[in-house]
């Protein structure tokens, strides 16, 4: 019997909207032979030495550019890579998987589902389907990130289907089963998207699944993206708008993924930001993956402590983490502008407690008064207890719990039936 893999968000980090195809470019061009998966490998290192795999982010995947397709036609690390020229099976990505499970990691590769990546790499999977999942179990690989490009709408359904089918098959009775991670509803919201089903048939096939646009790539501002709409790309706000408004496809095992996160290094949000693209994911119910340069991090950890602090807050992860895998719905918004206003984003849990995040979309700080009956809890006489999840301070709240809000920071709570017991009275308010 095989055991479920990827019941809760994955966690970890992708390399992309840090540093694009650019990784193995932007390195320390002082040492001869660092090689893209040096790179890598220097990022899980980073990420181990800062207590981030010990917080749960252990996936670590290498998104596109990293292969080539070799003329037998297999699958292979690219030269900048640092795989060996032979054909067939790399034994560099055996090592490569191998040294990432030695910190404790996992393995995640990037592929597409038509013929050429995103960036025109010819590594796809069409028509190497079954060849390339056996790549992958042989290697070691515990995720493969499957792209969009060089596929349509209309025939996407059938090789993510035949991925799926190829991947099962390859990591049958194996240890080692190989996540599913699909782009194939990224940018869910479209006409296209909802003619062809998308978000119907991804859940049968894979565990996590991208349903809004690329978040904005270093080094823009991300976090109103002004190009979200006309590129595909969005920035905090957008993703967070599309994601949450698919609340009802998330489940254990199927978490809808509003992309990376910009928390780190990069500068393209604030710190404020940064909390609020954390609190988002995290009441969404998001995978939760970094992309920034902990190396950075690493080595001057004292600059970074905030940052850090961000990505290791306990009480936040657990709520992402949550074993009901509800995904959070908007519960109010009471302005539709990106740039004022409230938005109220609730998470049932397991047990009848309830996280909400509080966002404030205006620049300046706000006095809120967040009203329970908002979180779906009936009985509003009675006592209950809130955990505010930055300060970790427990206390006793009834009908509502009055908090300041920073500019274009949040509130986070997560909210116990306490001494009215019970779950909370109105789970049946996930709503489209
Ligand atoms: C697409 C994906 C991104 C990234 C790039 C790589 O745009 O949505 O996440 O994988 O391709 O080219």
């Amino acid at each position: 019997t095989d055991t479920p893999i990827g019941q809760k968000p994955m966690m970890g980090f992708n390399n992309w909207a840090r540093f694009t195809c650019a990784a193995q470019a932007r390195l320390d061009g002082t040492r001869a032979g660092y090689s893209f998966q040096h790179f890598m490998e220097d990022q899980a290192k980073a990420m181990k030495a800062t207590g981030l795999v010990a917080a749960g982010y252990k996936n670590l995947t290498v998104d596109d550019c990293w292969m080539q397709r070799t003329s037998a036609g297999y699958l292979h690390g690219a030269a900048h890579w640092g795989g060996s020229s032979q054909p067939g099976f790399d034994w560099e990505l055996t090592g490569y998987a191998d040294r990432l499970h030695a910190l404790g990691m996992e393995a995640g590769l990037y592929s597409t589902s038509g013929e050429k990546t995103c960036q025109g790499v010819p590594g796809g999977v069409k028509g190497h389907e079954d060849n390339d999942a056996r790549s992958l179990a042989y290697w070691g690989i515990d995720s493969l990130k499957l792209d969009n490009c060089g596929t349509t709408w209309s025939d996407r359904q059938q090789i993510f289907t035949t991925m799926a089918k190829a991947l099962k098959t390859a990591s049958t009775g194996k240890d080692r089963k190989i996540l599913f991670n699909e782009s194939a509803p990224a940018a869910a919201s479209g006409a296209e998207s909802v003619k062809y089903k998308t978000m119907d048939w991804v859940r049968g096939l894979g565990q996590m699944w991208r349903v809004s646009p690329d978040i904005t790539v270093w080094p823009k501002a991300a976090w109103n993206d002004p190009s979200a709409g006309s590129a595909y790309q969005g920035g905090v706000y957008q993703n967070f708008t599309d994601t949450v408004a698919l609340a009802r496809y998330n489940g254990v095992g199927n978490h809808n993924d509003a992309d990376m996160l910009l928390i780190g290094d990069n500068k393209q949000l604030t710190l404020p930001e940064q909390r609020s693209q954390f609190a988002l994911w995290s009441v969404m119910g998001s995978p939760l993956m970094i992309s920034t340069d902990v190396r950075k991090m690493a080595a001057h950890p004292k600059d970074y402590q905030e940052q850090l602090a961000i990505l290791k807050n306990k009480d936040i992860i657990a709520v992402d983490q949550d074993p009901l895998g509800a995904g959070g719905y908007l519960a109010s918004r009471d302005n539709a502008s990106a740039t004022a206003g409230i938005d109220v984003v609730v998470k049932p849990l397991a047990g009848g407690s309830r996280a909400v995040t509080v966002l404030n979309k205006n620049s300046s700080s706000v006095q809120y008064k967040l009203d329970l009956a908002r979180l779906g809890f009936g009985n509003l006489s009675c006592t209950r207890i809130a955990r505010n999840l930055w300060t970790h301070q427990g206390s006793r709240v009834t009908d509502s719990i009055s908090t300041t809000i920073g500019g274009h920071d949040n509130a986070m709570f997560t909210v116990a039936p306490g001494s009215c017991g019970g779950a909370a009275d109105a789970v049946g308010q996930i709503q489209a």
